[in-house]
């Protein structure tokens, strides 16, 4: 039988994989659930201080009161606006001592992240903390080995903001203090064991936030759709989340619940791609800059996110790799087709101008100098900053191989 016969199914010979939460609710006041989840008694909640004060601990804690069974709770609040090993320290002495059987975290994604290495590091305590930035990098490495989670406890992660898609994801930050270093952390069995999507957390996420949140999901969408890592799986959902984000980013910023609601959904189903399809350069570059310069993942992602599409779209100069077999200008086509914009003689480009449409629409920084960044500063960084996002494995599943002088 000939390798090309239509009834043969095409293989990368690679073994492929989609995981995502066992258990996820989405819908309006779906935090509901908690009062009738099976297998809930010892309950240690992670938040922060500002969702503390919104009432959102209180909120989760009269809801677990609900229930059929008694439950015990404890509380940390004390999650930094970074995940930092200091906050994983404190949060860990604290859950060593309660010894829970579930734990919440309701926050965004530095609680989030916090709640992820600390499930992990007290479910297995021979595991140290400085070694979780090298043992849990390689996310294809990670993907069927490694310590198992989910033996003492359960992670049921509630977002207050939408974004990260770090409720569904293997993936999470860890930033060092002493160094100021931020390390990608990315292991399949810190996907948590129960979502939950609730948007009436998220209406009180200021404007700009929300707006830099927007552009994280974008670039998610993007991204995973045109990886090297794309699949059949991942693809329905970029672009069912890049249909809704296009719909609604704008409303959500004026304050429109609906539009927010929306995009709470939109950043998971996001989330649940990026997850098994990984993400490019504008990831392995806004990871560096964010961090260097203390300005939101998501507004770098924005601000990077056209010149990237516009990048990706040119064919490859001589030596240089296109990394995805298929024709990357098909997939800018197929995202404006289901998005509904019009991609005229070139959807890269379509694609790029209504990405910059939405930032004006969001009126969000286009430029890195509007983010307040010293131009001498800037230049004084940018090389490192190349090199250092050339060898981040998202530069990897990037459909092009970009060199540093391009980055
Ligand atoms: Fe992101």
């Amino acid at each position: 039988m000939s390798e090309t016969t239509p009834f043969q199914i095409p293989t990368t010979g690679d073994l492929h994989w989609f995981k995502v939460p066992p258990k996820v609710f989405f819908e309006p006041f779906s935090i509901r659930y908690l009062a009738e989840l099976k297998d809930l008694s010892k309950i240690f909640i992670v938040s922060d201080r500002m969702v503390y004060k919104l009432g959102y601990v209180e909120r989760i804690m009269e809801i677990l009161k609900r229930r059929r069974n008694q439950v015990e709770i404890e509380i940390y609040i004390d999650v930094p606006i970074e995940p930092t090993t200091k906050a994983i320290t404190e949060a860990l002495n604290v859950i060593n001592t309660f010894n829970p059987d579930n734990i919440i975290a309701i926050g965004g994604g530095s609680v989030m992240c916090v709640a992820k290495i600390m499930w992990m590091l007290y479910e297995h305590p021979e595991i140290k903390i400085k070694d979780i930035p090298t043992q849990f990098v390689n996310i294809k490495e990670n993907v069927f080995n490694g310590p198992e989670v989910g033996e003492k406890a359960r992670l049921i992660c509630v977002p207050t903001t939408s974004g990260t898609g770090c409720e569904v994801s293997p993936f999470c930050i860890l930033v060092d203090e002493k160094t100021n270093t931020t390390y990608p952390i990315a292991h399949y069995n810190l996907i948590p064991s129960v979502a939950i999507i609730d948007p009436e957390f998220t209406y009180t996420v200021p404007k700009r936030t929300f707006a830099d949140n927007g552009f994280d999901m974008l670039s998610h969408s993007i991204e995973a759709y045109i990886s090297t890592y794309a699949n059949d799986y991942s693809n329905g959902m970029c672009l069912e989340a890049l249909q809704l984000i296009f719909k609604n980013l704008v409303n959500g910023y004026n304050g429109c619940s609906c539009a927010r609601a929306v995009l709470h959904n939109a950043s998971t189903i996001a989330g649940m791609a990026h997850g098994n399809a990984y993400l490019g350069l504008v990831h392995a570059l806004a990871y560096k800059i964010a961090n260097h310069f203390h300005i939101h993942h998501g507004r770098v992602a924005g601000i990077l996110l056209p010149h990237i599409i516009r990048y990706n779209a040119k064919a490859p100069v001589e030596g240089q790799s296109q990394l995805k077999k298929y024709d990357i200008m098909e997939r800018f086509s197929k995202i404006c087709d289901r998005t509904g914009l019009n991609p005229g003689n070139n959807a890269s480009e379509s694609l790029a101008s209504e990405c910059e449409l939405l930032l004006k629409g969001t009126e969000s920084a286009t430029g890195f100098a509007q983010c307040g960044i010293d131009e001498k500063e800037w230049k004084d960084a940018i090389h490192n900053i190349a090199i250092t996002a050339l060898e981040s494995q998202y530069s990897n599943y990037n459909p092009k191989k970009a060199t540093v002088t391009e980055l």
